[in-house]
């Protein structure tokens, strides 16, 4: 990954870089079509003037770039616009390895791939992409990301297209609280739906926790959802949900929300592994899907409650030092939580997407904290850390375009016994 960083310098601005590679594109095409009527010409005079030794010849040519130029022995002209390198000789790699390792038993799958951070000058690139969804698509069928910088969202579906993998995207327009930000993220997305249109996208996720970084305040966020939802009506896209991923304030947020989002995590709550199902199967009730119920009550005319989602559940593997109480980050707790959630996750029908894909060694740079970057599946070179992956019925897990339904668990009995944490 370090050296894709070194191959691509870094990008001032996701709107140059758009204008640098169509330009780029049109640029190589000329001189592929200058390049093939020269080479066209000097087929024909090299045709004329030497016609035997064409025949005679036996100039072995595999190379697409040189096809053209190979009579030029016969008759040395001015020689051709050397061929513009191209990244992609015969094609992106879209062959998929299929490693019986992997089974598609997640609902989700929470994903950024590696130089997508807009302040470290991007950097990420359509093949390291593809390798990365050639390998969730075994897992998975949804894949949710952070961030619209770097255009990652535009690269994803880029790659489930080539790939011709059955998955859906679930979008973020990132909040921090800067403007430039927001607007940065904002345009991308409608550029986005422009260019690949809104056949893969999920849903749109107004920020990721932030009202709970105090980045901003929920009625703020509220404000920016409903723009976001009133320009996708306008563009007849109102079937798209919008939402926030929050774990604060959610009262306040969700009877604004299309569907409720939820970070949820035992690990931060402490939770030894062996009990981090049962904790999260309570507090997602609690916390998300009750209000949700209540919500729907308070709305006569709504017949059902709108779905809520866990967007993060996962365990980190190291350090070991920086426990939380009884939740010690180990590979094989990671392994426990696998073991005891996904299958009955899947089970219960609770929606749900895994964090994360792959290790994020910048986060440790960047945050100076160790704990948020060893939450992958696997390791940032894509090694597979946990031993073994859950494998379960995935009927309820496969996604259809245009298909906005999302399967909810059953509310559980008892309710009076439960705390409210929020
Ligand atoms: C294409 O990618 C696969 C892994 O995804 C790899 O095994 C294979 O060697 C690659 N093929 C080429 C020609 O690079
Ligand atoms: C907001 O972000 C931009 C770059 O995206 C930066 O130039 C600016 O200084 C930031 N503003 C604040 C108030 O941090
Ligand atoms: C990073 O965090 C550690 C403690 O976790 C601290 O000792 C160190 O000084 C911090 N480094 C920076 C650059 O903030
Ligand atoms: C949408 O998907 C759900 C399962 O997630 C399924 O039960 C339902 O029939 C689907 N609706 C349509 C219109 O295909």
């Amino acid at each position: 990954m370090d050296q894709e960083k070194q191959l691509h310098p870094p990008a001032p601005d996701q709107a140059l870089e758009q204008v640098a590679r169509e330009q780029a594109r049109s640029k190589r095409t000329s001189y592929v079509i200058k390049g093939c009527t020269i080479a066209l010409l000097l087929v024909v005079i090299a045709a004329l003037v030497a016609l035997p030794q064409m025949f005679g010849g036996s100039n072995n040519n595999d190379d697409n770039n040189n096809r053209h130029h190979d009579n030029t022995a016969s008759s040395p002209p001015p020689p051709p616009p050397p061929p513009v390198p191209s990244p992609h000789p015969s094609g992106p790699n879209t062959t998929i390895i299929r490693d019986t390792r992997l089974h598609q038993s997640f609902y989700g799958m929470d994903y950024t791939p590696h130089g997508s951070q807009y302040y470290e000058g991007c950097g990420v690139t359509l093949d390291a992409v593809l390798e990365d969804i050639k390998i969730m698509s075994q897992l998975t069928t949804r894949v949710r990301l952070y961030g619209m910088d770097c255009d990652q969202a535009g690269l994803v579906v880029q790659a489930i297209k080539l790939l011709r993998v059955d998955m859906g995207v679930m979008l973020t327009l990132w909040v921090d609280g800067n403007s430039t930000t927001y607007q940065r993220q904002y345009n991308t997305f409608w550029k986005f739906l422009q260019d690949h249109g809104a056949d893969h996208v999920l849903g749109v996720s107004v920020g990721n926790e932030a009202v709970y970084r105090r980045q901003m305040e929920a009625a703020d966020l509220i404000t920016l959802m409903q723009d976001v939802k009133q320009r996708l009506k306008s563009m007849g896209l109102e079937q798209i949900p919008v939402f926030t991923t929050e774990i604060r304030d959610l009262k306040h947020l969700i009877p604004h929300e299309d569907a409720v989002l939820d970070n949820v995590h035992p690990f931060f709550a402490g939770t030894r592994p062996e009990d981090a199902a049962d904790w999260t199967w309570q507090y997602f009730y609690d916390v998300d899907q009750y209000p949700t119920l209540i919500d729907a009550k308070g709305r006569m005319q709504e017949t059902q409650a709108k779905p809520a989602i866990i967007s993060e559940i996962g365990w980190p593997t190291e350090p070991a030092a920086h426990r939380v109480k009884g939740a010690v980050p180990s590979i094989a707790n990671q392994q426990t939580l696998l073991d005891t959630f996904v299958c009955q996750a899947n089970q219960r029908q609770l929606p749900y997407y895994w964090f994360e894909f792959k290790d994020q060694p910048w986060k440790a740079a960047l945050f100076n904290e160790t704990r948020e970057s060893y939450w992958g599946l696997f390791d940032k070179d894509l090694n597979l850390k946990p031993s073994r992956i859950p494998k379960c019925n995935h009927n309820v897990h496969s996604w259809q375009k245009g298909n906005y339904t999302v399967p909810q668990p059953a509310p559980l009995p008892d309710k009076s016994s439960s705390k409210t944490t929020n």
